[in-house]
């Protein structure tokens, strides 16, 4: 408050009308003290009426103004908004179906072990007793599908940001219905992910530790190269350095790099009887020593919090733990987000119209304002260079009352529409305002047929290599969503997952492909033995790229943060941009060191 109140003083002194000494200005700033109450956030600005606003007000007072679109849909595209309407149906019904595959975890034979015989809970179970609610955003529940070794459900480990006494955490907790909980490749990169979206956001990550260490069949795949097992001990040292707090949970067997999570963690938290956690279990330790040993006195929660030093808390129960891991958290000395409750409108077309919106298709995408339209607060849109570079549309919009830079394909990325790209990019950069990009690009570039088009290609080329500078260097948070293709180069300048965007969702009819297998109608003539280039070849190919494009199997291997529903959009978006604001009240200073367990 204090500090509040010290930004407007500089603002009275200004206006020497309203207060002409010291003393005016020390009972303004009482009265406005009780005027403004605790929690109500202040804008600069030198009107002096102004200085009283809140968000809530400036919203209301200033924003209504945006234009509104015009979101109805033409009766001409009527049959295409059908088809892509069957489409997005028959997309959300396997998306419906796997999520509820994904849910049952390591399936009824390894829930009844993990609940019955070793006595804990499941990972939901878990999530719930630990989170303020259960609004958290679960981050690629579909990651270990069909992979080429099998099933892995939600990569054995579920990852999500959720609210811990009012701050939003990543959470990383192992699922040891699936194999004991052992780490996986797509585990690895999971959980890789989640520390980089922490480090990213600035949020403090709480591990829930339950796992066999490596999956052993696997070790080639998991252990010696950079961004394998070991590079999530490294991350959580130098999280630690960035002052990004981690606390862990030892909730079940920990055992090789399953006890190096929770022993580098800030602080750790075991619970009696269910959590252990050795370099070597019992099993090696007879067979290296011919000593029998209990996994209690091996490494049990007594041993750890009494003699080993590993862990710092003792908890006789889970419940008791998640209390534990909550009043960590109030240690934690953060200031917490002003409770805002913006003032917004909602769009004024219907969500569920976005179905027949999402593209079956590159050739099936009608003008993405109809999108935009039911995205976005009052369907009210700033649009910047509206008659320029038009196959892109770039402009500023509120998402529940979060102001937002929106890029948006409508149409190949031009040189024009780069150059607006690039243009409005650097504005939302200078202005410090998130960006969301509304991806569906186009499948591939035409073939140039004469001299002209080819110059043409050139320029294209250069623009879109200014806008991916211009996006690559934002200094802004960026989220990409996914509504039709991801196709080829121009995904970059569209800030697809190579451009590091904070979050980037895919809906369930997304494409993502160098091509689109729709588009070939010959086989790439390659020189060895084994293309022949003929019909069956092309047959193959395209079946291939077909499997290869679609949204799950992105998903499955991590290339995106997930896929959303189409009429989920809104809430995801805005929730992240809630998210992203957070590290603006985290404390500032850096330290360069981390915590070490001495
Ligand atoms: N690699 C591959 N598979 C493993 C594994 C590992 N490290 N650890 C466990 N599994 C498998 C088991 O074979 C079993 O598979 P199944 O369901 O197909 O039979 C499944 O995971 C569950 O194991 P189980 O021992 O039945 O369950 P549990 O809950 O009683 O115990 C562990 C789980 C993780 C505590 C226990 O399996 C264990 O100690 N594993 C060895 C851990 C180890 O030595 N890791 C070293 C990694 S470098």
């Amino acid at each position: 408050m204090a500090s509040r109140i010290q930004t407007l003083t500089p603002l009275f002194i200004r206006n020497k009308n309203f207060c002409k000494n010291r003393q005016t200005i020390w009972t303004l700033r009482n009265s406005l003290c009780q005027v403004m109450k605790k929690t109500v956030p202040t804008l600069k600005c030198n009107m002096f009426p102004h200085c009283f606003l809140s968000n809530k007000a400036r919203y209301g007072q200033y924003t209504k103004t945006f234009p509104v679109l015009d979101g109805s849909i033409p009766s001409v595209c009527e049959h295409v908004f059908e088809e892509n309407l069957r489409n997005s149906e028959a997309c959300i019904q396997r998306y419906s179906e796997l999520l509820c595959k994904v849910s049952k975890g390591g399936g009824e034979n390894a829930i009844l072990r993990h609940t019955q015989r070793n006595k804990k809970l499941l990972v939901r179970e878990r999530l719930r007793m630990l989170l303020d609610d259960e609004t958290f955003l679960e981050l690629s529940p579909f990651a270990g599908f069909d992979l080429p070794y099998g099933d892995v459900p939600a990569a054995g480990c579920l990852t999500g940001i959720g609210k811990i006494c009012g701050v939003w955490c990543v959470f990383m907790a192992n699922d040891a219905t699936v194999k004991g909980g052992t780490i996986y490749p797509i585990s690895v990169k999971k959980q890789l992910r989640a520390q980089q979206i922490a480090v990213q956001n600035r949020l403090l990550s709480v591990y829930l530790v339950d796992s066999g260490g490596a999956f052993l069949p696997l070790q080639a795949e998991l252990f010696p190269d950079q961004s394998h097992g070991g590079r999530i001990f490294y991350n959580e040292a130098i999280m630690s350095a960035m002052k990004i707090p981690q606390v862990a949970v030892v909730c079940g067997s920990c055992t090789a790099g399953g006890a190096y999570v929770p022993t580098m963690a800030d602080e750790t938290v075991i619970v009696d009887k269910i959590g252990s956690m050795f370099l070597a279990g019992p099993p090696l330790v007879k067979a290296a020593t011919g000593e029998d040993i209990s996994p209690e006195d091996l490494g049990g929660a007594s041993m750890h919090s009494k003699v080993s030093g590993c862990v710092d808390h003792f908890a006789s129960s889970e419940k008791e733990a998640y209390e534990c891991v909550r009043n960590i958290i109030l240690t934690l000395n953060y200031e917490l987000p002003p409770e805002e409750t913006l003032e917004y409108d909602d769009p004024l077309y219907s969500a569920e119209e976005l179905l027949g919106l999402a593209p079956r298709g590159y050739s099936y995408t009608l003008h993405i304002k109809l999108i935009l339209s039911r995205l976005i607060d009052g369907s009210r849109f700033q649009e910047f260079k509206a008659e320029y570079g038009t196959t892109l549309v770039t402009g500023f919009a509120h998402m529940e009352g979060h102001l937002v830079g929106i890029v948006a394909n409508n149409g190949e990325l031009t040189h024009d529409a780069s150059l607006k790209g690039s243009h409005f990019v650097q504005l939302c950069s200078q202005r410090s305002i998130p960006i969301l990009f509304l991806q569906n690009t186009a499948p591939h570039a035409p073939e140039p047929t004469s001299l002209s088009q080819a110059e043409d290609h050139t320029n294209r080329l250069k623009a879109q290599a200014s806008m991916m500078a211009a996006v690559a260097c934002a200094a802004v948070p960026k989220i990409t969503l996914v509504i039709g293709g991801c196709y080829g180069n121009e995904s970059y300048a569209m800030c697809g997952r190579s451009f590091d965007p904070n979050f980037l969702f895919l809906w369930p009819n997304a494409r993502v492909a160098l091509v689109d297998s729709r588009h070939i109608s010959t086989f790439p003539q390659a020189r060895d033995d084994d293309c022949t280039g003929d019909d069956s070849d092309l047959k193959h190919l395209k079946e291939k790229l077909e499997e290869e494009s679609s949204a799950f199997h992105s998903s499955a291997r991590l290339w995106d943060d997930g896929i959303i529903r189409p009429q989920n959009s809104r809430k995801v978006i805005a929730q992240c941009l809630t998210i992203m604001k957070q590290q603006k009240y985290q404390i500032a200073s850096l330290q360069h060191y981390p915590i070490i367990r001495l």
